[in-house]
C-alpha cells in the first residue's frame, strides 16, 4: 500500500512549516477549485435545492458528496458517502431530510482516500456541529495532536476533520458564540478552505468563510444560498456577494448578512448583479476547461509546492521521500515509467536526477516496459507517473516493479487513486481536478514535483552544492509568479496562431530540458488540432528530418538561455536556410535568435531546470488556439479519453 503517501504532502511535523502563512497572502487572490459546496438557509426544503447544485458543480470533477441537514426541531443529520451525486441521492433514499437549512459538499480528495469516512460533511467529535471544507489545511498535523492530547477523536483521516473538532474545542473552553468560534478557530489555521458550518439546535443560521478557495452568497428573498460557484446557484436569484479572502459569512435566515474579518472587523456588504448562463459560469468564464486550466497553473503550483518548500531557508521536504531515506540515498538506478504527457514529464525528471542526485536514470513507456521482461533489481526505485493514477499500463507496470521487489514511488494527481495505493510511497501534484482531455497543469505540476524530488534526494546524497540547491527552490517559490508572466504571452500567441491554422504538419524542436517540453508542445498540438507534429531533439534534424522542411512546414524551436543555445541557435539557421518558418520561443530580450526566426515568442527566464515548466506554457497556448480555430472540440479531442484504463 501507499503508506506514505498521505504523508508525503505534509510537513507540518516540521517545526518551521507554521511559518508560511506569508505565501497564503501574497497568493490570497489565487481561486483553488478543489472542489464544491454549496448551503442553503430560507422557507423551503432545503436538501434538493442542495442536491441540485451538486449537480451543478459535477464538472469540476469529485470523487464523494454528502450533505447535513438541520430539521425544524434542531436535530443535525449528516449523510455521505463515496461516489457520484446520484448514489448520494440513492444514499439519501427513505432517510430523514426535513429542514430548511443544510450545507452539502462534493469532495476531491487530497488527505485521505475517498470513502464514506473521509467524505463530507464531518461531525465535531460531540455530533453537535457539522462542516464542510473545500481546500487544504497545511498545519493540520499540529492541530490534529494538539487535539487528541484534549482528548478528541477523529473518525477520518482528512484535514478538514481537525477544523470543525478546532471548532467544536473553542466554542466549548470559550463558551462564545458559533461565528466567534469559527473566527478563533481560523486565525490558528493555515491553508486554503472555504467551509461552512452548522450546528444542532440552530435551524436559522449557517457560518461560512474562506480563504484563497473560492466562495460566493447568494441574496434572496428571505433566504440565503451559498456556493463556491455562483453557476449552481445562479437560477435562484441574480444578487451576489463574494465573500473577500480572510471572511466570515454569518448567514442568518432572520437578520441582514453580515461579514466578519479574521480580525473581527465589520466587511461591507457589497452586492454584485450577476446575469451570466450557466456554462459560461462552470468553466469560471473561460470557453473551454483547457483554457481555464492553463490559466490555473500559476495557482496550482502554489497549491503543488503549498508546505513542501520552506521559503524563509528554501528547504524542499517531501515526507514520501523523507519516510525512505534510505532508499533513495541507496538506490542504484531510477526507472520512471508512465504514458503520454507523464512520460514527457519522466523525461524531465530523468535529467532532473540525473543532474541533481547522480543516480542513472531509465525512462520507460509503462506499455514497453511490462511487456519485455525488464531486468529489475531490489535497489532500483521505480517512479510511476500518472495524473489519473488509473492508467492501465502504468498500473501494470507498478505491480510488476512490486512484484520484482523494487521499491515503487508514485507521483500522482488523483488522491486514492489505483497507483497511489499500488505503490509504496509517493507525492500527489495537488493542481486539482483536471477536466480537459489534453493534461496541461498535470504536466507542470509533475516536473514540479520531479524538481522537488531531485533537490530532497540530491540533498540526502551530498550531490548538490548549497548554492544549486538554493537557487532552484528560490526558483520554485517564485513560479507562481513566472507563470503568471509567461501567461501575458496568450494574446500575442493566439495571434500566432491564426496564421498557422493553415499547417497540415509541424516541427518541435528543443534540446536539454527541453527537448520533452518539444515533445510535449507536438503532442498538444497533435492531440486537440489533429496536426501532424513531431517533436525533435534540435541537434537531430540533419540526421533526417530536416528533409521534410519546405516553406509550408513551420518550426516550433526552443531556444531559450542554457549550454545548448548557440547550437540551437545554428540549428534554426539550418532550418532557416531550407525555406523553413520558425516560431522561436526566446529569452526576453534576446537579439540573436530573434535576427533569424520569423516570429518569437518570449517569455520570463528562471533555472535552466525549471524552463520547461515556463516553455510549456506558450506551446500549450499555441496548440490551443489552433484548435479553436480550427472549430475543434478542444476540451474532448476525437477518438481520447481523460483516463486510459485498458491496455
Ligand atoms: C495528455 O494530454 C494525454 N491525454 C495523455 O497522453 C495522458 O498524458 C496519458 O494517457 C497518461 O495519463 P495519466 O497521466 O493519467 O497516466
Ligand atoms: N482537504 C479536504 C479533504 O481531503 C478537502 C478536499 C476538497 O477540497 O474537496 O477531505
Amino acid at each position: 500500500m501507499f503508506k506514505s503517501f498521505e504523508w508525503s504532502y505534509h510537513t507540518d511535523r516540521h517545526q518551521y512549516y507554521n511559518d508560511f502563512s506569508t505565501r497564503n497572502d501574497l497568493y490570497a487572490k489565487k481561486q483553488n477549485n478543489m472542489c464544491g459546496i454549496v448551503g442553503y438557509v430560507g422557507r423551503r426544503d432545503a436538501c434538493p435545492i442542495l442536491i441540485k447544485g451538486l449537480h451543478r458543480l459535477e464538472y469540476r470533477g469529485y470523487d464523494s458528496a454528502g450533505v447535513a441537514l438541520v430539521n425544524p426541531d434542531g436535530r443535525l443529520n449528516v449523510f455521505k458517502c463515496k461516489g457520484k451525486v446520484s448514489d448520494l441521492e440513492h444514499f439519501l433514499d427513505g432517510k430523514d431530510l426535513g429542514g430548511n437549512i443544510g450545507i452539502a459538499h462534493t469532495r476531491w480528495a487530497t488527505h485521505g482516500v475517498p470513502n464514506d469516512a473521509n467524505a463530507h460533511p464531518h461531525y465535531s467529535e460531540s455530533e453537535n456541529i457539522a462542516l464542510i471544507h473545500n481546500g487544504i489545511i497545511e498545519n493540520y498535523r499540529v492541530l490534529k495532536d494538539a487535539l487528541e492530547q484534549n482528548g478528541y477523536t477523529f473518525r477520518s483521516s482528512t484535514d478538514s476533520e481537525v477544523l470543525v473538532n478546532l471548532i467544536e474545542y473553542v466554542r466549548a473552553t470559550s463558551g462564545c458564540s458559533l461565528p466567534e468560534a469559527v473566527r478563533q478557530a481560523l486565525r490558528q489555521v493555515i491553508g486554503a478552505y472555504a467551509i461552512a458550518v452548522v450546528e444542532k439546535g440552530n435551524h436559522d443560521r449557517i457560518v461560512a468563510a474562506r480563504q484563497s478557495s473560492p466562495m460566493v452568497v447568494g441574496v434572496g428573498d428571505g433566504e440565503f444560498f451559498l456556493s463556491s460557484d455562483a453557476a449552481s446557484i445562479i437560477e435562484y436569484t441574480e444578487d451576489f456577494v463574494y465573500v473577500g479572502d480572510g471572511e466570515i459569512a454569518v448567514i442568518d435566515r432572520n437578520a441582514p448578512l453580515k461579514i466578519v474579518t479574521l480580525d473581527n472587523h465589520d466587511a461591507k456588504i457589497d452586492i454584485k448583479k450577476l446575469q451570466l448562463s450557466i456554462s459560461q459560469l462552470e468553466k469560471g468564464g473561460y470557453p473551454h476547461f483547457m483554457l481555464k486550466e492553463i490559466y490555473e497553473q500559476p495557482r496550482t503550483i502554489v497549491d503543488c509546492i503549498r508546505g513542501r518548500i520552506n521559503p524563509d531557508t528554501c528547504e524542499v521536504k517531501l515526507s514520501g521521500v523523507i519516510d525512505h531515506r534510505d532508499r533513495f540515498v541507496n538506490a542504484r538506478r531510477i526507472i520512471f515509467v508512465a504514458c503520454g504527457t507523464s512520460w514527457h514529464a519522466s523525461l524531465i525528471g530523468e535529467h532532473l536526477v540525473e543532474s541533481i542526485c547522480r543516480i542513472p536514470v531509465e525512462v520507460e513507456y509503462a506499455s514497453e516496459f511490462r511487456y519485455r521482461n525488464p531486468i529489475i533489481r531490489e535497489d532500483d526505485i521505480v517512479v510511476a507517473v500518472s495524473q489519473s493514477g488509473e492508467t492501465a499500463d502504468t498500473l501494470a507496470a507498478v505491480e510488476l516493479a512490486r512484484k520484482a521487489g523494487a521499491f515503487v514511488f508514485g507521483i500522482c494527481n488523483v488522491v486514492g487513486s489505483s497507483i497511489a495505493r499500488a505503490t509504496d510511497s509517493g507525492a500527489y501534484i495537488h493542481v486539482g481536478p483536471e477536466i480537459g482531455v489534453a493534461s496541461t497543469k498535470a504536466f507542470t505540476g509533475q516536473v514540479t514535483v520531479m524538481a522537488m524530488l531531485a533537490l530532497a534526494v540530491g540533498r540526502e546524497r551530498g550531490t548538490v552544492t548549497e548554492a544549486y540547491y538554493n537557487e532552484v527552490s528560490a526558483a520554485l517559490l517564485h513560479l507562481p509568479e513566472t507563470m503568471e508572466e509567461v501567461l501575458k504571452v496568450a494574446p500575442q500567441v493566439a495571434d500566432l496562431a491564426k496564421i498557422f491554422t493553415y499547417a497540415h504538419n509541424f516541427i518541435y524542436l528543443g534540446r536539454g530540458y527541453n527537448y520533452p517540453t518539444a515533445l510535449e508542445g507536438a503532442l498538444k498540438l497533435k492531440e486537440i488540432s489533429y496536426i501532424h507534429a513531431e517533436g525533435y531533439p534540435a541537434a537531430e534534424m540533419k540526421h533526417g528530418p530536416i528533409a521534410l522542411i519546405d516553406a509550408e512546414m513551420p518550426t516550433v524551436a526552443i531556444a531559450t538561455p542554457d549550454h545548448t543555445y548557440e547550437k540551437t541557435a545554428s540549428n534554426i539557421e539550418e532550418i532557416k536556410a531550407r525555406g523553413g518558418k520558425i516560431i522561436a520561443v526566446i529569452a526576453r530580450g534576446d537579439e540573436q535568435v530573434r535576427r533569424s526566426a520569423d516570429f518569437v515568442i518570449e517569455v520570463p527566464v528562471i533555472a535552466e531546470c525549471l524552463m520547461p515548466i515556463v516553455v510549456s506554457v506558450p506551446l500549450q497556448l499555441l496548440a490551443y488556439y489552433i484548435a479553436v480555430y480550427k472549430g475543434r472540440n478542444v476540451d474532448q479531442p476525437r477518438n481520447l479519453a481523460k483516463s486510459v484504463t485498458v491496455e
